[in-house]
């Protein structure tokens, strides 16, 4: 189990490959299943044998490995301030469906973000990353680890459709029931799905040299912070349905209902019984590009904070239908 974790997906998981073109050289990084056969595979013995392809090489580990490179004590930077890898979150390096997938992102940017009020470039997104959910400090934008996450993001971009349609682009939907998010309830529920991981006060489990985690941690001064999205109670419950509990989800094939992701999701984030790193990253200059979840105000609604963190989210998202404005989350 833990070498499948250190190792990555890259090479170690089920690998049923459909695809007759695919050469014994190939790695898929989704696992398909008969009814299910449209994922996309990722040959990563394609990335190029040149300057470029070191470049996207140097990329992939840094997903992978980010602590041990960039982390407290990394070897080739201190930037982070914890031990979290980019690949916690956004999983298989980026590559596994449904799980904050990145290859959109060398096409999705420069962009408009609600966040800042302003069009972003994919560098900067990046080193929101490092700045939230990593509590770090921005990489400068033109040093070789920056050009080397954007090597790697623009190489697995390549493998996106033209229409930028693909299965497990974005993470698996959730419907809203009519009662609030409940952390008590997601107490019982962390208890059987989830401690046995990550463990009971959420601070995970360091692996043997102590680089990173083979469990990363949920709460605590070394988990993310309270601005980073995967605080929002949605955005964290969409992810827990298609990727938690770990040894429990295939791809696609989600183990909790979603009102227990969202019960979860409530426990996990709820910082009056949890703490968290406080820096205050809260921005959204324009309340009105607020995601519904983000539990800071002042809001363009007239709904609490505390409905904004734990719903009911339906009437918040009612009422901004009858406004003619769309509710983001
Ligand atoms: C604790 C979880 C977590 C970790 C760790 C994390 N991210 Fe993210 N990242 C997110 C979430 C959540 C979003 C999506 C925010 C949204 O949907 O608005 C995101 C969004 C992004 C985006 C924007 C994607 C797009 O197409 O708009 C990029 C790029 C990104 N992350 C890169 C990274 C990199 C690089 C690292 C490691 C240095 C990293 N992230 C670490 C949670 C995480
Ligand atoms: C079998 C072990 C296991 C179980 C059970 C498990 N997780 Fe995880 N979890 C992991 C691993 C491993 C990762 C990192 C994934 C990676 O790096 O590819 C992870 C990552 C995460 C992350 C993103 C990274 C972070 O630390 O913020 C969250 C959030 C999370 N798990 C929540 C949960 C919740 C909630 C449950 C229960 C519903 C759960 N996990 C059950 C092993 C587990």
């Amino acid at each position: 189990m833990k070498k499948i974790i250190l190792i990555g997906i890259f090479s170690l998981l089920p690998i049923v490959v459909f695809n007759s073109c695919n050469t014994s050289t190939s790695q898929t990084l989704a696992v398909k299943t008969a009814d299910e056969d449209s994922y996309i595979t990722i040959d990563t013995s394609k990335i190029p044998n040149d300057k470029f392809g070191e470049s996207v090489r140097y990329g992939k580990e840094l997903m992978l490995k980010t602590a041990y490179y960039i982390g407290p004590n990394g070897i080739n930077g201190k930037y982070l301030g914890n031990k979290m890898n980019c690949t916690n979150c956004h999983q298989n390096a980026g590559t596994k469906p449904f799980s904050l997938n990145l290859m959109s992102s060398h096409d999705n940017y420069p962009q408009y973000r609600g966040r800042e009020n302003k069009v972003l470039t994919l560098a900067e997104r990046i080193n929101n990353c490092i700045m939230r959910p990593h509590s770090g400090k921005p990489l400068p934008l033109d040093g070789k680890e920056m050009v080397a996450f954007l090597s790697y993001f623009k190489w697995i971009s390549t493998f996106v459709p033209k229409d930028g349609q693909f299965k497990g682009a974005k993470n698996m939907e959730i419907s809203f029931p009519d009662v609030a998010a409940s952390s008590e309830r997601g107490k019982t529920l962390f208890t059987e799905n989830c401690a046995r991981c990550h463990g009971n006060n959420g601070e995970g489990l360091y692996n043997t040299d102590k680089s990173g985690y083979t469990y990363p941690p949920l709460w605590g001064k070394y988990a993310y912070q309270p601005g980073s999205s995967m605080h929002r109670i949605i955005k964290q419950a969409q992810w827990l349905k298609g990727n938690m509990p770990y040894d429990k989800v295939a791809i696609g094939k989600p183990h909790l209902t979603d009102a227990q992701a969202l019960d979860i999701a409530a426990y996990v984030n709820d910082d009056a019984i949890h703490t968290r790193p406080n820096p205050k990253t809260f921005d959204y200059p324009n309340e009105m590009s607020k995601p519904i979840d983000y539990a800071h105000g002042p809001f363009g609604d007239t709904f609490s904070e505390e409905q904004h963190k734990y719903g009911p989210y339906k009437p918040i998202i009612a009422y901004w239908k009858k406004n003619n404005l769309k509710a983001v989350y």
